[in-house]
């Protein structure tokens, strides 16, 4: 017998799902660049590791955000650029290496906007605020993008970028409440006007580009008001000059995975559905102060983070299926807040925090998170659609979780896309869709993680076994029925 019912509402239009939403974040740290992108130093061969860059090619990855983190207000790309790179200490990350922490700068602009072209992601760069000054930002947009006869733009040509490379994204510092710099907001908000002025008016200067600034907003939603309230004075008649609004949203750092119980996973769960009133109230703030400029909301970071992510270990943690379930579950909510949603990077790309992508030695190989994000890729582009959801829910000491969660979306052909997630780490479900107008003739569905167990860890010998399996559905009447194992999340199409 069905216990929960999703209804697909594909009238009742949210917004367009910004592709952005899928994207990712990649900093100096611990094994994401070195030995994760790169061939670390101790290594022979030299560049990209070719088995990531397929991987995450395949991923389709829409934007690729860049060097940080707390690392980009430590960050003087100048060098990362050109033949002799200094070797500098890295102040907050520990590279996962016992020694003290360096930089070799080896990994610099050049490399990481080749990576992006490789895989065609759009990339963005954050700024920094916090111990850099608005000439070397306005510099970096320089070597970047501008096309003319300077000193700069010529220095990129003699390192092999004849072409500008257009990129869109700036972000302006990083977590500038905390490790960028411990201001508060208004002192950020007064740097963030300074920096957006040079940073801003290049746009006067490119050709095609259109600049997008990018401001740190905080989980603490008071910083927000009060970031918005002192940018948007307008003594000079220059108004919110910002484009998207970020913040930060990690979960699970009081527990490790392989050691929870059954509460514990529930209380993760609910952790990360916290994110839809992160949403909420970012986006309640600049709808309140910005009613005149069209600012969109930004999950810069976010995952979960465990106790084993420690700077000691380069902040890896082991790659479960329940981190997956949670990916799953937040992608659900991006749908669901379509409307002021621009991107969301999750944290981070490759062997740190809830990575994709793991290397082990001479292998790379695909997370649980890693297919949950494939199972989600239909959904981009699409229009987003509500959905109401009837389902059993758990009582937490405070609050609740709910069992089943899910997201629609419409293509231009008026196929839909439907997501659901088991959220009960304990009990299958049975999931009753009703699709509403749409006709089902042709039923293509997929599930995850079938079988196993959430505290589940992949490794280079296993990671075949988390790939998707067909999911078996009937349809009847408008209205179709689906059984989901315990921490699963399916993936159906209907056209
Ligand atoms: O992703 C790891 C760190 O988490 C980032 O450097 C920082 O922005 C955040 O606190």
């Amino acid at each position: 017998m069905p216990d929960a019912r999703i209804a697909v509402h594909p009238e009742a239009r949210i917004d367009r799902i910004e592709p952005e939403v899928h994207g990712h974040f990649s900093e100096h740290l611990g094994r994401c660049i070195y030995d994760g992108i790169w061939h670390d130093e101790t290594v022979d061969s030299e560049g990209f590791r070719e088995d990531v860059v397929d991987l995450l090619d395949d991923l389709d990855l829409p934007v690729l955000r860049w060097p940080g983190g707390c690392f980009a207000d430590d960050y003087h790309w100048e060098d990362g650029v050109g033949e002799d790179r200094p070797r500098r200490r890295n102040l907050f990350w520990a590279q996962g290496r016992e020694e003290i922490p360096e930089e070799p700068n080896t990994f610099g602009t050049d490399e990481f906007l080749e990576l992006c072209e490789r895989i065609d992601t759009e990339p963005y760069l954050a700024l920094n605020v916090g111990s850099g000054d608005p000439q070397e930002a306005t510099d970096w947009v320089e070597y970047c993008n501008y096309d003319g006869d300077t000193e700069l733009a010529n220095r990129r040509r003699e390192n092999g970028h004849e072409d500008p490379y257009g990129v869109k994204y700036w972000g302006i510092g990083n977590e500038n409440w905390g490790c960028g710099g411990q201001m508060s907001p208004e002192q950020y908000a007064r740097e963030y006007r300074r920096f957006a002025t040079y940073v801003g008016t290049m746009d006067n200067l490119m050709v095609e580009e259109d600049h997008e600034l990018i401001a740190v907003g905080y989980e603490r939603h008071e910083w927000n008001r009060r970031y918005l309230e002192e940018v948007g004075e307008s003594a000079w008649g220059v108004e919110f000059p910002l484009d998207h609004l970020t913040l930060h949203h990690y979960y699970g750092r009081d527990m490790s995975v392989a050691e929870a119980d059954e509460d514990k996973y529930d209380k993760f769960l609910a952790e990360a559905l916290e994110m839809e009133r992160h949403i909420e109230r970012i986006a309640g703030a600049i709808d309140a102060v910005a009613t005149t400029r069209d600012i969109g909301v930004i999950i810069d970071e976010w995952g979960g983070w465990h106790v084993e992510a420690t700077a000691d270990s380069g902040l890896e943690q082991p790659g479960t299926v329940l981190d997956a379930l949670s990916a799953a579950a937040v992608l659900d909510i991006f749908n669901d807040h379509a409307d002021v949603m621009t991107m969301a990077n999750i944290a981070q790309t490759v062997n740190v925090l809830q990575c994709l992508v793991e290397t082990d030695g001479d292998d790379a190989f695909a997370r649980p998170t890693y297919h949950v994000f494939d199972l989600y890729a239909p959904h981009k582009g699409n229009e987003a659609v509500r959905t109401s959801i009837d389902a059993p829910t758990r009582a937490l000491d405070d609050g609740e979780l709910p069992l089943v969660g899910a997201s629609a979306s419409v293509d231009e052909d008026g196929g839909v896309y439907v997501t659901a997630t088991n959220l009960d780490c304990r009990e299958r479900h049975t999931v009753e869709i009703d699709l509403g107008s749409v006709a089902a003739e042709t039923v293509d569905a997929q599930t995850l993680f079938d079988g196993q167990e959430p505290d589940a860890e992949v490794d280079a010998d296993n990671a075949g076994e988390f790939e998707p399996d067909d999911l078996d559905v009937s349809v009847s009447d408008g209205t179709l029925t689906a059984d989901l194992g315990p921490a699963t999340v399916a993936g159906i199409s209907i056209q």
